[in-house]
């Protein structure tokens, strides 16, 4: 299993198995990420991945529609379009849940 912390809902943290979808653990565990279609479509989920970005899989053409190159640089990602392989800690902008 790997660990997804979720720093915006209080450092929440939860288990997943590997190459878990990072909404879909949000979802299930409550981890608070907002969200609107899970499509890929709305950009809602943007997140910096604020530690373990090399646990995530290759970007999406979704989410280059919604992000630029210097995001991703810095770790954003569509919570959505990402799979995640090993630790990682999440935060997101706006009020927690
Ligand atoms: S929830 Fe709409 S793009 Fe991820």
């Amino acid at each position: 299993m790997i660990e997804i912390t979720f720093i915006t809902n209080g450092g929440k943290v939860v288990s997943a198995a590997p190459n878990s979808n990072l909404l879909r653990v949000s979802l299930k565990e409550k981890g608070g990420i907002p969200f609107k279609c899970g499509g890929g479509l709305c950009g809602t989920c943007k997140c910096l991945i604020e530690e373990g970005l090399e646990n995530t899989d290759a970007v999406k053409p979704k989410e280059r529609r919604h992000l630029k190159p210097e995001e991703f640089e810095q770790g954003y990602r569509m919570a959505c379009q990402t799979f995640v392989n090993g630790n990682i800690k999440v935060s997101w902008a706006g009020r927690p849940e």
